[in-house]
This record gives structure tokens, C-alpha cells and sequence, in this order.
């Protein structure tokens, strides 16, 4: 049975969760993911019981709209919804690519506040015309349409009332309240929920929803304080990823609706223990690290390092634990897994932790876990946690391949690398020499693979402790303003790295045949076209 929430009263009003992992957690410089990757993540969501997938941005790419529109085509249960500008056109792309869903919705939206009215020039007048007439056109094509007035908590309150009022007349079934700048607070954003409910005509036929960004680290308790006032969407990420401090975190509002439902009697239709799950597998194909002190889903959320903490958690569990681990999908079975273990502990071992490989790459992850076993006395759950997601960055069709590597490094430089790269299937062998082993590493990657891609961001974590640990290590590179990450883990940092360089290049391989320079989400203006 699937353990939804199960201490929530059936009776209590339903809050419907919408995810925007894929569009506005997308948007994240570095966060793109692939074709596979986006229909991974929206089966994953559907299957937890999210309500809405914002599945993208269909005006944004060719590769946005092949994503939204198969996503709409597999979607079970879930609404799919895709995003448009205040234009027919956009509305248009939308409607297209949501179309084939069972259960579909377009979501158009135009800045409202005095600063975002300035950038197309349009005065209240001639905006409040321009959403007239583009829910309308979006209303004639779909009945599920949901409006947002972008920058809602910097927009003059008389004219938000206003706005929203149009809107819902010209067939908007959900309106959507943007906190686009984190700027709100909880008793203002109830307070701006609550004043629409009681002075917009029809407020009380629609649902209202809440989407708020985390700029002031306040974006969750925001979220909770509109549905106390009435809203009954919340828009939110897996991980809180989005555009500078994120999105509202789904796991964070799903689990306080949960945990403190004395206080916030609402339930959702989410399987919470699919939680850790969504947020290792976003991480993992976004390239965001979840931060260890992360609420509900960083490594140390159930961790108990002080004495007096351990004591308290050995006597009961509860004194210091407002929530259990497996109410996410952390295991408490924890199956010792070490190089005796064969391939049926391994299968159940990733079945405890959310994964159903295929025989065929269960079979690559078992090779791989000997190896790492060999090297490595204990193999703990982060390790094989670290190999599967390695495991799933590699793809048959990738251009680039390490076939081999080695380094010398010391003391006295320059320290030098060698290397046997495939590119396109034919192996290639260099070496080279850098101010530092990954220098000379990557100056091997840059002679047999030339490009111009920037190296803008490369991070590496420990996956576990002690000096044996495998390297997580995280790249991003941008091109022509094509930005992707690429990640790999290692017990060796340097062959980690280089990997994880090669995972980004093969990337933005495939980014270069998919879309001209700059024709990406994160490059498409908010401005209206005209
Ligand atoms: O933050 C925001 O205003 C948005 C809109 C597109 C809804 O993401
Ligand atoms: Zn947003």
C-alpha cells in the first residue's frame, strides 16, 4: 500500500502540489538536463503523486517542446502543464506540446509590478487588455488554464485585484501568486491571498496558488502562511532547485504539512517515501549538490553527532527526531554490503534505495561495486548511491570515452598526464602538462577534443568519510551561452574529474546539434515578444 500521508484526515481540504522542478528548477545557470533525464524525473513525480508537472517551456527550445510534449504523452496521473508568455504565439507552442495529455494546462504569465510593466512599455491599461486577451485565446484552446501575474508581490494591490479579476473572467481556472524575487514574508503573503479571496468577484470558484522564490530563506514558510489564508496549490522544486537562492522545496512543505498537520490540517496526495529518492536522482542529473544541513534531504538531516543528541536518540528516538528517516525513503534496514556480497544483495540493496535497474545495467553497476569493494573495506549505501549515478551519466551514443589515464604529480611540477581517449569511437593518446595533476588532465581532454567552453564551476565532495572514500566531483562548462554540468565519482579525484569534464562535454555535444547559439530556457526573454 502506499504509505500517502497516512495520518491526514481524508477530510481535510486538499492542497494540491505543483512541481516546477522541470521549468523553473531547470532555469538554474547549469541545471539543464537531458531528453532522458527530464522523462526520468516527470515519471518519478507522477509516480509520487504530484498533482501538476510543469513539464517546461515550449516556446523556449526545440528540445523544451519534444520534452513537454512526450512527457504529456506518458503521463499517468498527473496534470501536465507547459509555460507561455503573454503572447498568441507561446500559447500556441504550449497548447501544442501539453495537448497530447490526458489531463492538460497551459500557464501564461506577464509581469505586473511598475518595474516589470516598464520592460514592454505597456501601461495598466494596455496590460490589463493583453491578459484579457491572452487567457482568453489560451481558454479557447484548453480549459485548464492557470495565470500568473509575475512580480505579484511587488504589484500595487488595487491593480493585482484588478488583474486577477480579468483574468478569472476570461477563463483562467487557476491564479497563480508569484513571489518572483523572494521579497514577501509569511503574514504578507497570507495577508495578499486573503485580500484577493475577499475583494476579486469569482475568487472563490478558482484555486489560488503560491509560488515563492527563496531569495530571503523564507520561501517555505511564505508557501505555508498563503494556504493558511486560502491558496490551495503550492508551486515548488524537488531539492528547492531553481534561479538564485530556489524555489520553495517540495520535500520541505510535503513534510510540514505532515509532520505539524495539529497546526496546518491539509493534506496532499503525496507518497513522501519517494522523497529521497527524486532528491538524489535531481541532484544527480542537475549537478546541484544538496548541501549536508539541507532540511529533510541533506546527509545530516538524520545524523546525531553530539553526545547529549545520541544519548537522547538511543532512549527514544523521538527527543530529538520530529520525523522518521523512512517517512522520506531513508532505510533503516541497512544490509552490510561488502565484497562478498553478490548480485541479488546488490539488486535488493538497490531496491531499498528507490532504484529497479534494468539486468543489463545491473550488471555494469555489479562489476563496478566488486572493483570499488576491492578497493574499499566498507561499501556504504552513498557509495553505491554514488556508482548508479555514475553509472547513469554514461550513454552509448556519448561522442567522448577515457579509455585510460595516468598521472604524475609531486612536488616538483609540472605534474604531467596520459591519457587514451575515443572521441567518436577511435582511440586517441596524448599527454600533456598542466599546474596541477586535473590541469594536466583536462589539458589532455582540451588537445584531443579542441573547443572554447569555459570551465565555470568544478566542486568535489567526499561521498563518505575516512581517506578510501569515493570523489563526487561536479562541472560545469558554458558555451555560447549553453550552459551544462557534468558529474562522476571515483575512489581516485583526478580520473573522477576527468570524468565528470568528458560527462559535460558529451553534453554539450548534444546541446550544439539541438539548438543554435543562445537558444536555450535560460536566454529567452521575459519580455514579451511583440
Ligand atoms: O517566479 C515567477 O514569477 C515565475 C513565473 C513564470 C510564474 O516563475
Ligand atoms: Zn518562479
Amino acid at each position: 500500500m502506499a504509505q500517502t500521508v497516512a495520518d491526514q484526515s481524508a477530510k481535510q481540504p486538499q492542497v494540491l502540489i505543483f512541481d516546477t522542478t522541470l521549468r523553473d528548477g531547470e532555469q538554474s545557470p547549469g541545471a539543464t538536463m537531458t531528453h532522458a533525464e527530464k522523462l526520468e524525473i516527470a515519471g518519478l513525480l507522477d509516480e509520487m503523486g504530484v498533482d501538476i508537472i510543469e513539464a517546461g517551456f515550449p516556446i523556449a527550445s526545440e528540445g523544451d517542446f519534444a520534452a513537454v510534449s512526450e512527457i504529456a504523452k506518458n503521463a499517468r496521473n498527473a496534470t501536465i502543464c507547459g509555460l507561455a508568455r503573454a503572447n498568441y504565439k507561446d500559447i500556441d507552442r504550449a497548447w501544442e506540446a501539453v495537448k497530447h495529455a490526458k489531463s492538460p494546462r497551459i500557464h501564461t504569465f506577464i509581469g505586473t509590478s511598475p518595474l516589470h510593466r516598464a520592460i514592454p512599455n505597456l501601461d495598466m491599461d494596455q496590460m490589463a487588455e493583453r491578459i484579457h486577451q491572452t487567457v482568453t485565446h489560451a481558454r479557447n484552446l484548453c480549459d485548464n488554464i492557470q495565470w500568473s501575474p509575475m512580480d505579484a508581490t511587488r504589484t500595487e494591490a488595487d491593480y493585482l485585484c484588478r488583474v486577477v479579476e480579468i483574468a478569472i473572467r476570461a477563463g483562467a481556472t487557476t491564479i497563480n501568486i508569484p513571489d518572483t524575487v523572494g521579497y514577501t514574508y509569511p503574514m504578507e503573503s497570507a495577508k495578499i491571498i486573503r485580500m484577493l479571496l475577499e475583494r476579486v468577484p469569482g475568487a472563490d470558484e478558482i484555486i489560488f496558488a503560491t509560488h515563492c522564490h527563496n531569495d530571503l530563506g523564507m520561501a517555505t514558510a511564505n508557501s505555508l502562511a498563503a494556504v493558511e489564508a486560502g491558496a490551495r496549490q503550492i508551486e515548488c522544486t524537488i531539492n528547492g532547485l531553481g534561479e538564485r537562492a530556489g524555489n520553495t522545496a517540495l520535500e520541505e512543505v510535503v513534510m510540514a504539512l505532515r509532520v505539524r498537520n495539529d497546526i496546518l490540517p491539509y493534506r496532499t496526495g503525496i507518497d513522501t517515501t519517494k522523497i529521497m529518492h527524486l532528491s538524489r536522482r535531481v541532484s544527480t542529473v542537475s549537478g546541484f549538490v544538496v548541501q549536508p544541513n539541507k532540511a529533510i534531504v541533506g546527509k545530516n538531516a538524520f545524523l546525531h553527532e553530539s553526545g547529549i543528541h545520541q544519548d537522547g536518540v538511543l532512549k527514544n528516538v523521538e527527543t530529538f527526531e520530529i520525523m522518521k528517516p523512512e517517512h522520506i525513503g531513508l532505510n533503516a534496514k541497512n544490509i552490510v554490503m561488502g565484497k562478498h556480497s553478490g548480485r541479488a544483495a546488490l539488486r535488493s540493496k538497490l531496491a531499498e534505495l528507490g532504484y529497479d535497474l534494468a539486468d543489463n545495467q545491473l550488471n555494469d553497476v555489479f562489476v563496478r561495486f566488486k572493483a570499488l569493494a576491492d578497493r574499499k573495506k566498507e561499501v556504504y549505501d552513498e557509495d553505491i548511491l554514488a556508482l548508479v549515478a555514475d553509472e547513469q551519466t554514461l550513454d552509448a551514443h556519448d561522442t567522448l570515452v577515457l579509455k585510460k589515464l595516468r598521472v604524475i604529480c609531486g612536488t616538483d611540477g609540472p605534474q604531467e598526464a596520459d591519457m587514451v581517449m575515443s572521441v567518436d569511437g577511435v582511440d586517441h593518446h596524448i599527454d600533456a602538462t598542466g599546474d596541477g595533476p586535473v590541469d594536466a588532465a583536462f589539458n589532455c581532454v582540451k588537445q584531443l577534443f579542441p573547443h572554447k567552453a569555459r570551465l565555470q564551476v568544478y566542486q568535489v565532495a567526499a561521498v563518505t568519510a575516512g581517506t578510501d572514500a569515493q570523489a563526487t566531483v561536479s562541472v560545469r562548462l558554458e558555451e555560447d551561452g549553453r550552459i551544462v554540468t557534468g558529474m562522476s565519482a571515483d575512489t581516485d579525484t583526478i580520473v573522477a574529474s576527468v570524468k565528470a569534464y568528458i560527462n559535460a562535454l558529451n553534453r554539450l555535444i548534444v546541446r550544439r546539434t539541438k539548438s543554435a547559439p543562445n537558444d536555450d530556457l535560460k536566454s529567452v526573454s521575459y519580455i514579451d515578444a511583440p
